[in-house]
């Protein structure tokens, strides 16, 4: 259904896993008296990076995901997020971190923060591994930050393009053959 597209390795796994070491010795620093940390992964995109980083967490740690979207299968965010699952466990007073694969427009993350604010939480951050800061329509910042990224269209490392692709072990571009 989409026009033919091969895939270009712009961020290696290996660059990867380094880099989530980094920010999992920040977030444990931050977190370090915590209770326990509610770490939330935003489905679907990033079940990936959430099992990444969690292994590297040295803190008690509860998973729990919630399942937002916006894009469908297209290439173009709808602007419009939509809940299709919502958190298991309560947050209330609780340490939280919300886990996103990307930060595009800003639309996803800056609706479920607001969404899981409402809750009460003690103490709500937010990581991101990617941020494409050129396409952003509703002003968002993560706490943390993998890797800034240029306008491309990315797949793999849990992204995907019209679902397919979200098993690649890296970071990929999108380039159109036709
Ligand atoms: C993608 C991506 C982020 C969001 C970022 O999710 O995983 O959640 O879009 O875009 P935004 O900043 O413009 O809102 P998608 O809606 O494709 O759902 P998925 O995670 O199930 O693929
Ligand atoms: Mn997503
Ligand atoms: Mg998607």
């Amino acid at each position: 259904s989409h026009r033919p597209y091969v895939i270009d390795e712009m961020i290696s796994a290996k660059a990867i896993a380094a880099r989530i070491e980094d920010l999992a010795r920040e977030i444990s620093t931050e977190f370090a008296d915590t209770d326990k940390l509610v770490v939330v992964g935003l489905l679907r995109g990033s079940f990936v990076f959430i099992a990444d980083l969690v292994r590297e967490l040295e803190l008690p740690v509860e998973v729990d995901f919630l399942e937002a979207s916006s894009y469908g299968d297209g290439m173009e965010s709808s602007r419009e997020v939509r809940i299709y699952k919502d958190l298991r466990g309560r947050i209330e007073g609780r340490d939280v971190l919300i886990v996103e694969d990307i930060i595009d427009t800003g639309h996803t993350l800056a609706y479920v923060t607001k969404y899981l604010t409402s809750r009460q939480p003690a103490r709500l951050r937010t990581i991101a591994l990617l941020d494409k800061p050129a396409r952003r329509e509703v002003d968002f910042k993560a706490d943390w930050t993998g890797f800034e990224i240029p306008d491309e269209f990315v797949v793999g490392y849990g992204i995907d393009f019209a679902q397919r692709n979200r098993n690649l072990p890296y970071i990929g571009k999108v380039r159109f053959t036709e």
